[in-house]
């Protein structure tokens, strides 16, 4: 059975810990308790499509659905500069992440991009499997950061841009199933 490494990264209080706990436990978390570093494990199915063209007299495409269990580790991190130093261990062995943002936190956007910086150079890799989230999509009237900007960021990334709720546990799994997919397609 394949094993994955996520990484689940962004500013203090932008909601990773209350992604993950409902992504991994189907719980909603309302208090803030600042994270350290947590670890969680999660089976998942991932739907891999993969397409081949035999070239004979005809030309056959054919598309075969395969559904592949994988088991996912994922790692919470701590939103709050004083644990940097652990960052670096973190990225090295993370293959997918996630950096998450608040919709209601202009900033919380801004301080992904060193974040993405970083990664990329530790895995020497500028196509490393990444999703960007927008975080508390719910808070709709508190919104600080358009859809329109967001998406314009993750392009100039390369990378896919998700709206989620924690809350309301709105899309929590597509962006772990995105991430899986981005990581197995490698
Ligand atoms: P650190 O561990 O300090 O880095 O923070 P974090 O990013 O893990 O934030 P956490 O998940 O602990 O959430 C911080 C606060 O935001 C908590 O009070 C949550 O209840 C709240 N919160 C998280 N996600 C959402 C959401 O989708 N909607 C709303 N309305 N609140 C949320
Ligand atoms: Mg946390």
């Amino acid at each position: 059975q394949r094993e994955y490494h996520i990484v689940v990264l962004g500013s203090g209080g932008v909601g990773k810990s209350c992604l993950t706990a409902q992504f991994v436990q189907n719980v909603w978390i309302e208090s803030y308790d600042p994270t350290i570093e947590d670890s969680y494990r999660k089976l998942m199915e991932v739907d891999v499509s993969t397409s081949f063209v035999c070239t004979a007299r005809d030309t056959l495409t054919s598309v075969l659905q395969q559904g592949r269990q994988v088991v996912l580790e994922i790692l919470d991190t701590a939103g709050t500069e004083q644990f940097t130093a652990m960052r670096e261990l973190y990225m090295k062995s993370g293959q997918g992440f996630l950096l998450v943002f608040s919709i209601t936190s202009m900033s919380s956007l801004h301080e992904l991009a060193e974040l993405r910086d970083q990664i990329i150079r530790i895995k020497d890799d500028p196509r490393v499997p990444l999703v960007l989230v927008g975080n508390k999509s719910d808070l709709e009237e508190d919104r600080a950061v358009s859809r329109a900007r967001a998406f314009a960021v993750s392009q100039g990334w390369g990378s896919p841009y998700y709206e989620t709720s924690a809350r309301r546990r709105a899309n929590v799994d597509e962006v772990f199933k995105d991430l899986c997919r981005q990581i197995i397609r490698r």
